[in-house]
């Protein structure tokens, strides 16, 4: 079996252009995700978590391009793929749950229509074939009745039976790639564990590998292997799970841990020396960063130095990488 990732994102720098200037949305954004498992893609509102799954999907919005860097998908870059291959690619190779489900499913078409709809373009099934098999996924996503609510237009159900179809439609093609943006955000706890584990289900039956987008670091505790913190636009840390969550290293990635309350006790976030009982301030809009490290001006161990030149990427041990001025004083000596 090849041990090569089955995506990896290298440097990849991605702009909008805002018709008056041209602004850094992602600067030098790398992980890899391996076959089979789950990546856990977390920071807040505005870091950039969205921006970086678009451009994954060859789906940036108007005014956004990849400026440069690189994405590839077994292998072969998707960034020098003309628009058809990546039709092809999307909805069967990759796909993604995306973050608003009422507006990524269609009101006028019922829900079996449009898990039917994959399947019909990239396995060119007739729709009695699509309409059975969408019948399989429903159950496979365990809705109840799936024979009658493949009938069901998108409005007749509710927010945790629409994630389900959202999940359905992603997983009709097997894809190798999942990209889930924030799936559970808009349902109760009751629902999201459901869907974790539904997804976690799925992913072992078909050795998925799934980008799990969140801003929940319990939920990247549960369910992802690796992880990757942004911070406005930058990658601010990434390493297994286990290990950032026993060595969170970053003073953000502190910060988002000590802000969760099922992994304060018992976490190095609490440690002398490490406290912070928030993260205060607030991600500062495109094009308004500080000419040092970003996450400085919230940072309470940010120093002069900090505030004047960008940080470097520090590894500690094999896997962990860290952007801190102060992992390289204090750790890496
Ligand atoms: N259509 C747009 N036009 C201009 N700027 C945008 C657009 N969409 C997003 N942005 C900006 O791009 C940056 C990255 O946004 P992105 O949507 O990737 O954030 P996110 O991490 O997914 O946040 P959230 O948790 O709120 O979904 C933010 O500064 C955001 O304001
Ligand atoms: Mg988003």
């Amino acid at each position: 079996m090849s041990t090569a990732p089955l995506l990896e994102v290298t440097d990849l720098v991605v702009e909008v252009d805002n018709g008056k200037r041209i602004l850094p949305v992602l600067d030098g954004v790398t992980f890899s995700v391996d076959a089979g498992r789950t990546l856990g893609l977390v920071g807040e509102s505005g870091c950039g978590k969205s921006m970086t799954a678009l451009a994954i999907m060859g789906l940036l919005p108007q005014g956004f391009r990849v400026k440069s860097g690189d994405i590839k998908l077994d292998g072969k870059s998707l960034l020098s793929m003309g628009p058809d291959a990546l039709r092809k690619l999307r909805g069967s190779v990759m796909s993604m749950v995306f973050q608003e489900p009422m507006t990524s499913l269609n009101p006028v078409f019922t829900v079996g229509d449009q898990i039917g709809e994959a399947l019909r373009l990239h396995e060119h099934l007739n729709a009695a074939d699509a309409r059975t098999r969408a019948i399989e996924m429903l159950r496979a996503v365990q809705i109840p009745a799936p024979e009658e609510r493949v009938d069901n237009y998108p409005h007749q159900l509710s927010g945790g039976m629409r994630q389900r179809v959202m999940i359905a439609m992603a997983l009709a093609c097997r894809p190798r790639l999942l990209i889930c943006d924030e799936p559970t955000t808009a349902l109760d706890v009751t629902v999201q564990a459901q869907i974790f584990s539904l997804l976690e289900t799925l992913q072992k039956e078909m050795g998925t590998s799934i980008i799990l987008i969140t801003h929940d670091l319990g939920a990247v505790a549960e369910m992802a292997d690796d992880v990757a913190v942004l911070y406005a636009g930058k990658r601010a840390e990434a390493g297994p799970v286990a290990t950032i969550l026993d060595n969170p290293s970053h003073p953000y990635t502190r910060g988002l841990m000590s802000c969760t309350p099922r992994l304060r006790l018992g976490s190095a976030a609490l440690t002398p020396g490490h406290t912070l009982a928030e993260v205060r301030g607030m991600v500062p809009p495109l094009g308004q960063f500080e000419a040092g490290c970003r996450f400085s001006p919230r940072c309470p161990m940010a120093d002069a130095h900090c505030h004047a030149a960008p940080p470097p990427d520090v590894h500690l041990g094999a896997s962990q990488t860290v952007l801190c001025w102060k992992v390289t004083q204090e750790q890496a000596a």
